[in-house]
């Protein structure tokens, strides 16, 4: 045998192993061997093709790293054209839907195939003796593009298939770009200062549809195939079931969450599955598909205009939509900071109709590039905030207007100062920050004055009987009443209860609720316990809050600054006079605090006493309440249903006790 047999040997045995290995990888996600061992194939086949260059076949993994790049993409003409489906939203659409198939099958019994329907890019490959020819977008359903060269790169489909596949094939599927990698993506272009992708769809079309195929090469896109287009020359099975498990068998990467349902009701169950488990999928998807199992049912039933009557999208609740966005407005914040959000066109989302949404910072809105006026995606998935997720330039009519944060103050019209990536009004006193203070004050974890809330505190503020915590102790039962619509007598008396009860919460308390910038509940706790007054605190110089352990230059300079400033002392000059308490407990007990010094951290329900209660306990014995577990941890509680603070604590070596255990040591060290 010649050097040139030996190496076309060699480059075929290396590529029949290869394959194996990249099907075994891409598509049915479980790899025999490492990533190293399959980069030194790789490695070894290109050289064989680099020193002989005649043996590089098109189909050759070394073959997918993306071709030169394009000026226009060519036009390919669909032999059979790619539909689309029809929608349906319920589960009555979904039974009317059944009920004319039903009709129209003349009372045979059918089986369905349920699939995902992925949100990405509809795409068509064809197979030509062996090997994959073209690749095709959807285009119009006709006319599509020729992507070929770009989907080449995609690694999970395959270049060639075995030689019993039919001699000429297509097969249609949806290629998309993972959630993990979009994100990636994303976070790329916000380093290189790019636009951003609104959602892994766009990314994915985006990516899909580049005159580079280099590019496309370096995105992670991945497939799932959902039909037999057309096959020639050899017999395919005849139900929908059995086909995807031949393209299976072909190396065809198939959505393993598929099902065979026997009955409507299985497809029902199917969809509510599925949309209570789509947050947890790696991809985007919204809808399932549901499609009649027999093809030859499937042809007799046909089409309607561009949609088969055989098979239905029963889409998941939408969590996006798009709207425009009418303006952008300010929420002054407690600290300050100047917080953007979108007024929408109303647009119902995720279930609700939503009118406004999040936009984060002023750098955030420009890197997605929103402009008032734009066409926006508003996205609501679950219960959280609906925010913005970017703009559809497409629609843009050039009317629309790039935003910038305003330079004074929309409440107060102070100053505006930018700190990290944070507008911030400069002014103490400025009415927007002390309302949102004032909710923070009275709020559980602070002050915690019952009865007390949002609502109240708004009338309190709008009324002028409040405009600081400090006048809070101050109000009278005739004020309430007269001045607050609508109040009971019985529950102005509770509030003036808890507005008198709450005076006696520990120094702790106080110091987080006073609401200084950067002073969390667990620093408030650090603070108290180092400082056993108010005026102790208010005193401390730099060093002596920087010797403090997790109390850096950013803290001890915001504590100095909220003590420098006039409004805040006589907001503390009010409380003091109104009899609220400044110091710590008992200082009696300082000297015996049992528990000094050491860092208590509590997992999961106790029964006797609720998480604030029991922190209070362990602050008033001279401990601290922590919130993560670390090796300076002096004991972890672990409740009912402890969470993984338990395990962390066992790995670090850090004692655990239990309630019970925990009661005794409170209830001694109060004896004490
Ligand atoms: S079957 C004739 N199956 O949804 C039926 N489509 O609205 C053709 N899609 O253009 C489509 N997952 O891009 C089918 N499992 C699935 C799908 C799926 C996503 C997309 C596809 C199609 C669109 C139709």
């Amino acid at each position: 045998m010649s050097q040139q047999d030996d190496a076309a040997a060699s480059a075929r045995e290396l590529r029949t192993l290869i394959n194996y290995h990249a099907h075994r990888y891409y598509v049915l996600d479980s790899p025999e061997i490492s990533d190293a061992e399959y980069d030194g194939l790789i490695r070894q086949l290109e050289q064989i093709e680099a020193e002989h260059p005649e043996l590089v076949t098109p189909d050759s993994p070394t073959q997918r790293v993306g071709a030169a790049p394009v000026e226009a993409f060519g036009v390919v003409e669909h032999r059979l054209p790619l539909l689309s489906l029809a929608n349906v939203f319920s589960g009555e659409e979904l039974l009317a839907w059944h009920k004319r198939v039903l009709n129209l099958a003349e009372g045979q019994d059918l089986d369905f195939v349920c699939e995902i329907k992925m949100d990405g890019l509809a795409i068509a490959l064809t197979y030509d003796e062996g090997r994959l020819v073209t690749g095709a977008t959807r285009g119009d359903g006709y006319r599509g593009e020729d992507v070929t060269q770009n989907l080449r790169t995609v690694k999970s489909i395959p270049l060639s298939v075995p030689k019993d596949a039919p001699p000429r094939f297509e097969v249609r599927g949806e290629v998309f770009l993972p959630r993990a990698g979009f994100k990636r993506l994303n976070e790329d272009r916000a380093r290189e200062g790019l636009p951003l992708f609104a959602n892994p769809r766009n990314a994915g079309a985006g990516s899909v549809r580049q005159l580079d195929p280099r590019i496309t090469a370096q995105r992670p896109l991945d497939i799932y195939v959902y039909a037999l287009g057309y096959a020639e020359g050899k017999a395919v099975p005849d139900t929908h079931w059995e086909r995807m498990e031949y393209l299976k068998s072909l190396g065809f990467k198939v959505n393993p969450g598929n099902r065979l349902c026997r009955s409507i009701a299985e497809v029902e169950a199917y969809r509510q599955e599925w949309e209570e488990k789509r947050a947890g999928l790696p991809y985007d998807a919204d809808g399932i598909v549901a499609k009649v199992n027999s093809i030859e049912m499937q042809d007799r039933l046909g089409f309607v205009a561009h949609e088969p009557r055989w098979a239905v999208a029963y889409k998941f609740r939408a969590v996006q939509a798009t709207t425009v966005l009418k303006d952008i407005g300010i929420n002054v914040g407690r600290t300050g900071s100047l917080n953007p959000y979108a007024i929408l066109e109303p647009v119902f989302v995720g279930g609700v109709t939503v009118k406004q949404a999040a936009l984060h910072n002023e750098d955030d809105i420009r890197r997605k590039d929103i402009r008032v006026g734009d066409t926006v995606i508003v996205q609501r998935a679950g219960e959280v905030i609906p925010e913005v997720v970017g703009p559809v330039a497409s629609k843009r009519t050039g009317g629309e207007r790039v935003f910038s944060m305003p330079s004074r103050c929309p409440t107060c019209g102070a100053e505006v100062i930018k700190t990290e990536a944070m507008h911030r009004c400069t002014n103490a006193a400025c009415p927007a920050q002390a309302l949102e203070k004032l909710k923070h004050f009275v709020s559980r974890g602070a002050m915690d004055i019952d009865g007390v809330g949002e609502k109240l505190c708004a009338a309190l503020f709008e009324k002028g009987l409040v405009h600081d915590a400090g006048d809070l102790y101050y109000l009278t039962r005739e004020q309430l009443l007269e001045r607050l619509d609508r109040v009971a007598d019985k529950s102005v008396a509770n509030i003036l209860a808890s507005i008198e009860d709450s005076k006696q919460r520990p120094l702790s308390r106080v110091i987080f609720a006073l609401g200084i910038l950067h002073v969390g509940g667990e620093t408030a706790d650090l603070l108290a316990s180092r400082f056993s007054s108010l005026d102790g605190l208010a005193g401390a110089s730099e060093e002596e809050l920087l010797s403090i352990p997790s109390v850096g230059p950013r803290i001890a300079e915001s504590v100095m600054a909220f003590f420098r400033q006039e409004g805040n002392r006589n907001i503390i000059r009010k409380l003091r006079e109104a009899g609220v308490r400044l110091t710590d407990a008992a200082p009696a007990q300082r000297g015996a605090a049992p528990l000094a010094g050491q860092e208590f951290v509590l997992t999961g329900r106790l029964e006797s006493l609720t998480r604030q209660e029991a922190e209070d306990r362990i602050r008033r014995l001279g401990g601290t309440a922590g919130s993560s577990v670390t090796r300076k941890t002096a004991r972890v509680v672990a409740g009912a249903d402890p969470g993984s603070k338990l395990d962390k604590a066992r790995k670090l070596g850090v004692p655990v006790i239990s309630e019970e255990e925990f009661l005794r040591l409170i209830s001694s060290g109060t004896e004490a």
